[in-house]
């Protein structure tokens, strides 16, 4: 198997690919071949050392999900057999062509769903579920997914759009907004969605996957009662927040993160998201852009693509067959 390490923290520099005989599944594992890895902007913050792995994670074993067909179970494996395709979260080690994974951390792919597609889609998409449900959303909300552009953003979009809910989402050039349209996601700049949401009272929920002072505007562009969830640091993991709007518009500013969580929370979040969403991924009309794939060899480029502003979508690695 093929996988991608760090050898301690910094730049590209400690980036390699390396080759390595394939692991045996533990007793609740199993073992996958993924043909494709998705890339996330928390595997960037783990080579520059500036994410904390979860206990028991190694730092050195970046890439958080995986898709592709299981190739070997563990001795208490009830739910898949060889065979089997299926997409989920792991803790580490998702960058490689080989990935183990506990059997209650995975949803079952379907045959219209290609690896490709299977490889974009768990963290992406279980995030975004996780944002919208604990911003309490239904589908009379107004919903408002600031930086919607990425993976995170467009599941965001898809999943709340789906809910029936009127769904915004917010970017930072033209540019972005008119490659959304070609997918058919209606974007805005800051003061279009601004002017926008003037109509509706404001947005009850925001999605905020870019943090930092951008949770000021949040405030400003909620509806009384609304709810923003925080899911990103990318622009800063502090802000000043004004408590006079918190307070006048009686809003729930809360956060959320998936990869600390435990094995039986996890289970549990994705056995929900399999209840809910599986219908629309099935349906296939949740899928998500891939902004470019990378061969597997190239993964410092994919790392450095990843970092650029106007991406639409996920930034996919290959791993070549084997
Ligand atoms: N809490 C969790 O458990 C969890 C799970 C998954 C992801 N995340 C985080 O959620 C965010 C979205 O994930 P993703 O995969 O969709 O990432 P992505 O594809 O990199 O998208 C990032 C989005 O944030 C915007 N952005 C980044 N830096 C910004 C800045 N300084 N100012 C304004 N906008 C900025 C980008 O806009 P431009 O394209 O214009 O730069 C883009 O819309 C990431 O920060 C990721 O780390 C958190």
């Amino acid at each position: 198997m093929q996988r991608v390490r760090f050898d301690g923290f910094g730049g590209n520099d400690v980036v390699r690919l390396e080759s390595l005989e394939d692991p045996r599944p533990g007793d609740e594992q199993v073992l996958i071949a993924a043909p494709y890895a998705g890339v996330n902007p928390l595997d960037v913050l783990q080579r520059n050392g500036q994410y904390p792995v979860p206990h028991g994670a190694s730092p050195e074993l970046p890439g958080v999900e995986v898709g592709g067909t299981i190739v070997a179970i563990g001795g208490r494996v009830t739910r898949w057999r060889p065979g089997d395709r299926v997409m989920g979260l792991v803790t580490e080690g998702g960058l490689a062509s080989r990935v183990l994974a506990h059997q209650d951390h995975l949803l079952a792919v379907p045959d219209d769903v290609s690896d490709l597609a299977a490889a974009t889609l768990p963290e992406a998409v279980i995030t975004a579920f996780d944002a919208l449900w604990r911003g309490r959303t239904r589908t009379k909300d107004v919903v408002l997914v600031r930086g919607v552009n990425g993976g995170v953003g467009i599941a965001s979009y898809r999943i709340a759009e789906s809910m029936g809910a009127m769904t915004f989402g917010i970017v930072r050039s033209s540019n972005t907004k008119q490659i959304l349209r070609t997918y058919g996601i209606t974007a805005c700049l800051e003061d279009e969605c601004s002017d926008a949401l003037v109509e509706f009272g404001g947005a009850s929920v925001i999605v905020d996957l870019v943090g930092g002072e951008y949770i000021d505007d949040d405030l400003r562009l909620l509806a009384p009662g609304g709810r923003i969830v925080a899911v990103s640091i990318a622009a800063g993991a502090h802000a000043k927040v004004p408590l006079d709007l918190l307070m006048s518009k009686r809003a729930d500013l809360m956060g959320t993160v998936l990869r600390p969580r435990s094995i039986s929370e996890k289970a549990k979040l994705i056995m929900e998201v399999e209840r809910s969403v599986g219908p629309l991924i099935r349906s296939g009309a949740l899928t998500l852009p891939v902004e470019q794939v990378f061969p597997a060899g190239r993964v410092a480029d994919a790392f450095d693509h990843l970092q650029l502003p106007g991406k639409v979508g996920k930034v996919v690695l290959e791993f070549s067959a084997g």
